[in-house]
């Protein structure tokens, strides 16, 4: 069972480096969505994504690298944005009314390694919903570009 925590965690350092990469050179991330609207339905359409995002913050206040930025952080406002967000971006029916995520963002102070550690909860959180591993890459690489906007300390 460590073990295969482990390899997770590892797993999400080395996913999330090239498919950032990879962004960086072809079409930006609505033409991706557009191209798999199926996305939203393999993650288990509303019911599925509020229930992955209930879990991904409750491992986000869990886990000893991401909790401090999330003291005082209204959990109802983020959980709805983020809902939103995934479902906007995995090709679901529904608006992004949040701030743009280099706005959200520019409050705190986000390295490559918090992004990074952010990605592993939440292939935590995936896992533990039975997610599976392709469907678990295909959100990770619509939500890959925007470390470009997330991370401001370099
Ligand atoms: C792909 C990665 C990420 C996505 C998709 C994402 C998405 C979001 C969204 C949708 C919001 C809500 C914005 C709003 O309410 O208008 C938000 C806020 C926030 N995010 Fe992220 N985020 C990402 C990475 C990170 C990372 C790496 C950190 C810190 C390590 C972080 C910390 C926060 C905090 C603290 C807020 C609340 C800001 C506030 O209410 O003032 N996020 N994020």
């Amino acid at each position: 069972m460590k073990l295969l925590l482990a390899c997770a965690a590892a797993s999400a350092a080395l996913i999330i480096a090239p498919l950032a990469q990879a962004q960086t050179q072809t079409a930006p991330a609505a033409t991706a969505a557009a191209a798999d609207a199926r996305l939203y339905n393999d993650l288990g359409g509303q019911p599925g994504l509020t229930r992955l995002v209930d879990r991904f913050w409750d491992d986000l206040k869990a886990d000893a690298r991401m909790a401090p930025f999330f003291v005082d952080v209204n959990a109802t406002q983020f959980k709805a944005r983020l809902t939103e967000q995934f479902c906007e971006v995995s090709g679901g029916p529904c608006t992004y009314t949040g701030a743009d995520m280099k706005t959200a963002h520019a409050g705190i102070d986000v390295t490559r390694a918090d992004f990074n550690a952010l990605v592993e909860v939440l292939q935590r959180s995936m896992d533990a919903q039975g997610i599976g591993f392709t469907v678990q890459n295909r959100l990770l690489a619509r939500l890959a570009p925007m470390h470009r906007d997330v991370v401001n300390v370099r």
